[in-house]
């Protein structure tokens, strides 16, 4: 399958620019710099000119009973790109790339009433001081010790997600795929949900892309569904 990726110098969102474009299957844009980058629950992704790769692409809808895994499917494809240049890289469900503990990667799939799009930003080459005021402890490419060019990594990139695209829309992306990236599989995290974060063991990840744990509650084991809208997951 074929895919065509515009480069532009500046945009709110490449998310958004997607979303204002006419339709075109497989059609990706990439940008130097965001004035608005989006990151997931509102909020804001780092989008300084040329330290990112800032990357979106637009899918005809999935098939309503594969659109839960959409986010999963591109973070595999994501994390098998980046495997290539630190191959200790892994998955954190739902959808981040990570290295030691320190995030690289985001992705952030929005569906609307006739496009998918997904959104994929790369730390590129940020150092660690100019990530240090985030959130969550965050990581670059370079900071790793490894420089690519961010024209090759959208092309790579752009590819991988075509193909993952097309496992999940013929019901060919198996969960399993994801939970061999994933190293939160059978250990305990906490479960961060407003007041409230319990402990609870990860067993694996279901058809609908709910990660399924046990929680450890007083008088027995409970197992129960996380869906990734309203929780986040802090491995221990
Ligand atoms: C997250 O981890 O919260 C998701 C971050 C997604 C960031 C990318 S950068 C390219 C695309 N455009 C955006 O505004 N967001 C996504």
């Amino acid at each position: 399958e074929t895919f065509r990726i515009l480069f532009v110098d500046e945009v709110d969102s490449t998310n958004e620019y997607l979303k204002r474009v006419p339709f075109e299957e497989a059609l990706f844009v990439v940008a130097d710099r965001q004035t608005k980058g989006k990151g997931r629950r509102g909020k804001n992704w780092i989008s300084e000119k040329g330290k990112g790769l800032y990357l979106s692409g637009m899918f005809s809808l999935p098939p309503l009973s594969y659109r839960s895994l959409a986010s999963l499917s591109f973070a595999v494809a994501t994390v098998s790109v980046v495997k290539k240049y630190i191959s200790r890289a892994y998955l954190k469900w739902p959808n981040d790339v990570y290295v030691d503990g320190r995030k690289l990667c985001g992705i952030l799939v929005e569906v609307l009433k006739d496009r998918l799009i997904v959104g994929v930003g790369v730390n590129v080459s940020y150092s660690r001081d100019e990530l240090s005021h985030l959130e969550v402890p965050a990581t670059s490419l370079l900071a790793e010790g490894v420089s690519v060019d961010r024209k090759v990594l959208a092309e790579e990139l752009a590819e991988r997600i075509v193909l993952y695209k097309e496992k999940l829309y013929v019901g060919r992306f198996d969960v399993s795929e994801f939970e061999q990236f994933c190293p939160m599989v059978g250990k305990t995290v906490k479960i961060i949900d407003g007041k409230k974060s319990p402990l609870a063991r990860v067993l694996g990840i279901d058809r609908e892309g709910a990660l399924i744990v046990e929680f450890d509650d007083e008088g027995g084991r409970r197992v129960g569904r996380i869906f990734s809208a309203d929780v986040s997951v802090r491995i221990l």
